[in-house]
């Protein structure tokens, strides 16, 4: 295995294809926006500088790396020689369905198609091609180059032959992966959104404030960053999402997410990309609210 394409080139993508070329490969990045595929190749650029100045990797590594990496806006042509195509375009089910039949369509048979998706299940995903054996989950975590987890999905259709040549790709670029199955929100959505839920929750309901609730999880629990300041670094709208997704696919009460998360990204406050979430960022900090939604 030795062609990628990598579809989407914002957060996720472009920390994608950083680990891939960092390891060798020869990585096409592809995006809609030409501007965006320009933003990605600067952001490599400044995060392989940061490795080079921690003596992580040496200049002459840092020159390989992005050798190893060329930009498309034809998905279509990149992925005619693909081995691996490792999609990280924006989370929406019917652009997925659209841009994987768009790559089955164009991709060599023995081509492994994987997704990124948060959320999204694989096992639909791959039901919109002709080789749902051959699709599968590769959920990253933000920051790629520093998170060491890889939740490797199986969807209903992955086979053992496919999954464990992931598996063992992931172990090659230095990350550690595990295996799941496809249910909604996979292992680390499933278990993470119902605690940042029930932490805007306990907001929500007055049983403590911001800086509480989050000092809570980080001092007692040893949790790196509480799960509000979490939730603003996520994204509060890709949170209520998620939630959404786990609501709808279960049916079950527990999902169902905190009338305050829906209020919060109804008022277009979702979180350090707004510069207004849980805390406020607008000053470049990181300064609580607490008025607003803290009552006694
Ligand atoms: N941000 C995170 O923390 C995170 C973590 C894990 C997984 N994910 C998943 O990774 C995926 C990407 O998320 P992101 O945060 O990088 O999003 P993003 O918005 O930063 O980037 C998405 C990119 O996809 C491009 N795009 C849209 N349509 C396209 C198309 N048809 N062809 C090619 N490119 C297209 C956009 O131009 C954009 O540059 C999503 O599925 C998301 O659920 C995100």
């Amino acid at each position: 295995m030795n062609n990628i394409v990598v579809i989407g080139a914002g957060t996720m993508g472009n920390g994608i294809a950083h680990v891939f070329a960092m390891k060798g490969y020869s990585v096409s990045l592809v995006d809609i926006s030409a501007d965006a595929l320009d933003r990605a190749m600067a952001t490599i650029s400044k995060n392989l500088d940061r490795m080079v100045k921690k003596e992580r990797i040496s200049s002459d590594d840092k020159v390989q790396t992005l050798r190893n990496i060329m930009t498309n806006t034809d998905l279509s042509e990149a992925v005619k020689t693909a081995d691996l195509v490792v999609e990280a375009a924006t989370e929406n089910v019917d652009l997925k369905l659209k841009i994987f039949q768009q790559i089955d369509a164009n991709a060599p048979a023995n081509c492994i198609l994987a997704s990124n998706t948060s959320s999204i299940s694989i096992t639909k995903i791959a039901a919109a091609t002709s080789r749902p054996e051959q699709v599968i989950g590769m959920h990253f975590m933000n920051p790629v180059p520093v998170m060491k987890l890889v939740e490797v999905i199986r969807g209903y259709a992955t086979s053992d032959e496919v999954t464990e040549t992931i598996m063992e790709l992931s172990e090659k670029l230095g990350k550690v992966p595990v295996e799941v199955n496809d249910y909604p929100g996979f292992v680390a959505n499933r278990i993470l959104l119902p605690m940042i839920n029930e932490a805007i929750s306990s907001l929500h309901e007055g049983v403590a404030g911001v800086y509480e609730i989050d000092t809570v999880m980080k001092l007692g629990m040893a949790h790196p960053m509480g799960p509000l300041q979490l939730a603003d670094f996520i994204g509060l709208d890709v949170c209520l999402s998620i939630l959404r997704v786990l609501h709808d696919g279960f049916g079950q009460a527990k999902y169902a997410p905190c009338p305050l998360l829906v209020n919060m990204v109804t008022a277009g406050k979702l979180g350090y990309k707004s510069k207004e979430g849980f805390y406020d960022y607008s000053h470049g900090g990181k300064e609580l609210i607490v008025a607003k939604t803290f009552r006694k």
